[in-house]
């Protein structure tokens, strides 16, 4: 079907501009379309919010299931097709990209300022008029965070760990939250480093491992690398203390030719010749590991049979196939050079470790290399009962990591539980009065989605969003600025005496990620997209035709 999308007053021939199959929506019915594929996802991601939320189970196209009430690991599973849903993953997406944590709650008050401006559009307000007004608003909130924020010691353990605490209440593993925080708070205290009077944290220089077997109680935090791997030769030394270590880029095999070659061959000892003349390169190869004075190999390719024989003989510690960022990390930590070619290898490009030594962790060995030349490089272990504990163990150890980091790079947080955003929307609703007419209604339309977060933490908690909300914002008007939601007891407290704690950083990221995504959505009255690529026509006898053959394009 052809276009029509304008006709020439003179002719009646129609002027054709888009491709066959493009479909276009405008106005209203654009509008609308978006805002209810944006308010769709958000409803499908509510019920995991908070403690008392629930985990979805995820099953991708190849059957595997995740388990999970992380926000941003549900919507990057269930591979959303609308271009507005789309917009919505993306608020997720850069949630956790900046500050790791409030994934859910972004998306969720994206979704209720969408839907909010959808009642305001319907009473003829002009999307621009609530684009201004929701940018002003989400000016005022961050400023109204900043000034309820509690400053704190940037080392303070205890706050840290609450806020820990805080980001695993609401997963599969907050059983385990307090020892597990513990571990995280002291992982990224140990690789912060402090450049003037702040202090600054890579999340690189901390790396997770997992292992099923055992129980959450046995993740450790471990002082230096651990390699999924295992020692190559059963001749070698398991342990190896005061290890020079060489990092290598290169295979310890006989190059294979990229081209056939044929070698004539007549006698056996020409065979043999042959034989010893392929050992020999394999020998001179860790001949030049051990004159570098290396007791440990860690290669990033491949190391030969013989070689290993060699290597072990030497007393010489290898392992093969590292993955290439556990290199560059054991580089860092180690303070090896990386070699690609061999015989460049000197003793000068050897790292150092106090140890390295394979133990065996459940089923599988894996070799520790503990004592680093930097002793800023830490791991942690993560071990669960199952391949779908030990994934949200790892989510929920990021989640945790993360907000650990946010407050030591801005050392400010708030009571969680709903308490800030009953005390933002307060605030809002003040400064709404100073506002003309019609970005006066966009200012409490923006009050009321921030009060989203504490509506849906009730709804999880199967209490009645109505009077909890009423009785908070009660409390917020007797200038009780931490009221929130006890999800556990099921009333109104006082969230900083319970100790739910929440980096600022978060916070004020929600209301960033949220405005952004809805203003932008808002902001769209025109829809193009473009018609399917045609499917190739099936061929004779049906699908599977040639042969099982993919079809070509
Ligand atoms: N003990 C608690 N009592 C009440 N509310 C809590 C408690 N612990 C956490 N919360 C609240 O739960 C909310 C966070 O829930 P959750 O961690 O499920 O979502 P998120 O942080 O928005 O997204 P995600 O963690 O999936 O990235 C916050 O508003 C937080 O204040
Ligand atoms: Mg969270």
């Amino acid at each position: 079907m052809w276009l029509r999308m304008a006709e020439s007053k003179s002719s009646t021939i129609p002027v054709l501009i888009l491709k066959e199959g493009s479909r276009r929506s405008r106005g209203r019915e654009a509008q609308h379309n978006n805002i209810m594929a944006a308010k769709i996802v958000a409803e499908a991601i509510k019920s995991a919010l908070g403690p008392k939320g629930m985990d979805k189970m995820l099953v991708d196209s190849l059957g595997d299931v995740t388990i999970t009430s992380d926000g941003k690991t549900i919507l990057d599973e269930i591979e959303v097709e609308h271009p507005a849903a789309k917009m919505m993953v993306e608020v997720a997406k850069t949630q956790d990209d900046e500050v790791g944590d409030g994934t859910t709650s972004s998306v969720v008050v994206a979704g209720e300022l969408l839907s909010k401006a959808e009642e305001l559009i319907d009473k003829n307000v002009h999307p621009t008029i609530i684009i201004d007004g929701y940018r002003k608003a989400a000016d005022r909130a961050l400023e109204i965070l900043e000034n309820i924020a509690i400053p704190v010691n940037p080392t303070d353990k205890e706050a840290l760990k609450k806020v820990a605490m805080t980001s695993m209440a609401s997963k599969l593993v907050s059983e385990n939250k307090e020892q597990l925080a513990e571990i995280a708070v002291d992982a990224v205290l140990h690789v912060a480093r402090k450049i003037g009077d702040q202090y600054r944290v890579d999340l690189d220089d901390i790396m997770v491992e997992k292992k099923p077997g055992e129980s959450l109680t046995e993740t450790r935090m471990i002082k230096g690398i651990v390699l999924d791997k295992e020692v190559v030769h059963s001749g070698m030394p398991k342990r190896v203390e005061n290890a020079r270590i060489a990092l290598l880029n290169c295979p310890l095999e006989v190059e294979k030719t990229e081209f056939d070659a044929k070698i004539n061959i007549e006698s056996p000892e020409e065979m043999n010749a042959f034989l010893k003349e392929e050992e020999n390169i394999l020998k001179g190869m860790v001949e030049k590991v051990a004159a570098a004075g290396a007791n440990v190999l860690i290669c990033q390719k491949g190391i030969d049979d013989m070689a290993q024989h060699f290597l072990a003989r030497k007393g010489i510690l290898a392992v093969r196939r590292a993955k290439k960022s556990d290199m560059e990390k054991l580089s860092k930590a180690t303070g090896g050079r990386i070699i690609t070619n061999i015989d460049d290898l000197d003793s000068g490009d050897l790292g150092y470790a106090e140890l390295v030594e394979e133990r065996k962790i459940g089923d599988d060995k894996m070799v520790f290399i503990e004592g680093c030349k930097d002793p800023r490089s830490v791991a942690i272990l993560i071990r669960g009962g199952t391949e779908r504990i030990v994934d949200e163990a790892e989510r929920s150890v990021h989640d945790a990591l993360c907000v650990v980091r946010d407050v030591i790079q801005e050392p400010k947080i708030l009571a969680g539980g709903g308490a800030p955003e009953i005390e933002v929307a307060k605030e809002l609703r003040e400064y709404a009065e100073s506002l003309p007419g019609r970005e006066q209604l966009a200012v409490q339309a923006f009050a009321e989605a921030v009060e989203s977060v504490p509506v849906t933490l009730a709804e999880n908690a199967g209490l009645d969003p109505i009077d909890v909300i009423s009785d908070l914002r009660a409390a917020h008007e007797k200038g009780e600025k931490w009221a929130g939601i006890d999800v556990f007891e099921g009333k109104v407290s006082d969230m900083k005496k319970l100790g739910v704690y929440e980096p600022v950083a978060v916070k004020k990221q929600v209301i960033k990620s949220a405005t952004e995504a809805a203003t932008m959505i808002l902001k769209i009255d025109d829809v193009i997209a473009a018609g399917k690529m045609k499917a190739p026509p099936t061929p004779p006898g049906g699908p599977g035709g040639y042969g099982g053959m993919p079809p070509q394009y």
